[in-house]
């Protein structure tokens, strides 16, 4: 059986959706997991882009064993030398490196003529290769290309020593037949077409990401890159779930598999919503919360005859168990700590202890806490940013016949400011006396509340998105009470701008 190489690039252009961006411990904790998941191949950021992106790269670089360690950069002499730098470090590691090979692009963007843009690709694909054995090239727009031209391209980088090559389709335009047969040509025209890996890298524009990459597969291409939840760009990129699933379901006709450990799916992919913010749609294929959910009562029937009649992936086969209650008031640190190994939280003694302290006070609010609550609370020690504001108290009055009023305690660097806020109900209450007290001017995207598990007294965990200039975050909180839980996920999402700003 053949294996496709899975190319993660959540922490790239996963990133690269509105409001998803990420902070170093974010990307370092996202990147251990998907080392936990098996991908081959993290593409973990944009080295040149910011500083943040080349610590990012270097901080997973350093610490995440497993996987290949990717930084991008554009087919220019400085980018390539940042990818470099960032990597340097890493003991395995890939440049990828790119540039358009479309007449739109090249006509409009870059102004400059088919013969240069081969020239440049070729000229930084030497380069690349005279840091690094393992580099990537990919021509942006491939789709939109000129077929003769692109096998062109795709011979001359391999010639200059790329190991793998990349089609990308960046603007989400191709259809499966058709991608499919562009791999087939590449095959069958580039004559050292042998010496490289064909990837392919679709974007879901016209909802075509995942069949677009099957059919590559199909036609012979060896590494599919892909993120999880399909985030990404615009509608996002294939997504990995989808893809790495169809080829295990499918493995009769694919005859193909990936190193992928699919229990680890599920917790994937809820890390990615934590930390981004972005949550995914009730009916998304694999991790949607509909995916497994029979409704109509033939399939129950069936169902409860043999599963296989209406199932044909097993939710545990993405790592997907029937909730169990975990803990309670009276379990101990040990127990705690071993809950967390189990889950796959491997914690400092002091976020351990900052962990445990808060379920203690959950253990006190509610009676029974489950993996989810687990979960939730270990995700604040990671969404955390240096703190300039934190919440010291908070009292809110409302009611049917009352103007929603809040009165918040912050500490700002230290000092404890006071203020009250009026609004139309008490979440905007709340937002309103945190900007008195902070002078914020950013601009609320998304406001969305959800509880984590069952019943009334259930965690609510609030994830609260903001954009200031050119700078977005999203910011967390989880508490019983979902009025608290706002005040916290919108002060965190300010420390995280502040934090950005500096
Ligand atoms: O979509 C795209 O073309 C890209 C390239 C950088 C591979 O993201
Ligand atoms: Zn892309």
């Amino acid at each position: 059986m053949r294996i496709v190489k899975i190319f993660d690039t959540t922490l790239r252009d996963g990133e690269q959706s509105p409001g998803a961006s990420m902070n170093v411990a974010e990307k370092l904790r996202l990147a251990e997991q998907l080392a936990r998941l098996g991908v081959d191949i993290i593409e973990a950021g944009f080295a040149i882009a910011s500083p943040g992106d080349f610590e990012a790269i270097k901080t997973i670089g350093n610490e995440v064993e497993g996987p290949v360690i990717c930084s991008l950069a554009r087919a220019k002499e400085e980018d390539i030398k940042r990818a470099w730098e960032s990597l340097k470090d890493a003991p395995r590691r890939r440049i990828h490196t790119f540039h358009s090979t479309s007449d739109i692009h090249l006509k409009y963007q870059f102004r400059i003529s088919r013969e240069e843009a081969l020239k440049r690709s070729v000229d930084m694909v030497r380069f690349a290769k005279s840091f690094v054995d393992d580099v990537e090239f990919s021509p942006m727009d491939a789709t939109r290309t000129d077929i003769g031209y692109l096998c062109e391209v795709i011979e001359a980088v391999i010639e200059a020593g790329a190991v793998t090559v990349n089609i990308p389709d960046t603007v989400g335009y191709s259809i499966p037949g058709e991608f499919g047969a562009m791999i087939k040509t590449l095959r069958d025209r580039v004559k050292n077409i042998d010496k490289a890996v064909i990837s392919v890298h679709c974007h879901n524009d016209l909802g075509l990401s995942t069949s677009n990459s099957l059919s590559a597969v199909l036609n012979g291409a060896g590494q599919v890159e892909c993120t999880v939840n399909g985030i990404g760009e615009r509608a996002g990129n294939c997504s990995m779930e989808e893809v790495v699933m169809a080829l295990r379901t499918r493995r009769d006709l694919f005859n193909a598999d990936t190193n992928i450990n699919t229990e680890e799916i599920m917790r994937s992919s809820r890390l990615v919503t934590k930390i981004t913010g972005m949550s995914v749609q009730p009916n998304k294929a694999i991790v949607g919360a509909n995916a497994f959910a029979h409704e109509s009562g033939i399939h129950q029937d069936g169902l409860l005859k043999e599963k296989s009649t209406y199932e044909i992936i097993r939710p545990e086969t993405i790592g997907l168990h029937k909730t169990k209650f975990v803990l309670g008031k009276h379990s101990g640190r040990h127990a705690f700590r071993t809950r967390l190994d189990e889950l796959g939280y491997t914690l400092s003694d002091e976020e351990v202890n900052s962990a445990f302290y808060r379920f203690k006070k959950l253990a006190d609010q509610k009676k029974e806490i489950y993996d989810e609550d687990i979960e939730a609370l270990v995700s604040e020690e990671f969404t955390t940013a240096p703190e300039i504001y934190s919440l010291t108290g908070l009292s809110v009055s409302s009611g049917t016949d009352q103007k929603p009023a809040a009165t918040l305690k912050l500490k700002v660097n230290g000092e404890l400011i006071e203020k009250t806020g009026h609004g139309d109900g008490p979440v905007d209450a709340v937002f309103r006396a945190i900007t008195l007290i902070t002078g914020a001017k950013s601009r609320l995207l998304r406001y969305e509340v959800k509880a984590i598990t069952g019943g009334t007294d259930a965690l609510g965990e609030v994830v609260c998105s903001l954009e200031e200039g050119d700078r977005s975050v999203s910011g967390h909180g989880a508490d019983t009470d979902i009025i608290i839980a706002s005040a916290k996920a919108y002060i965190n999402a300010l420390n995280k701008l502040a934090a950005r700003k500096k």
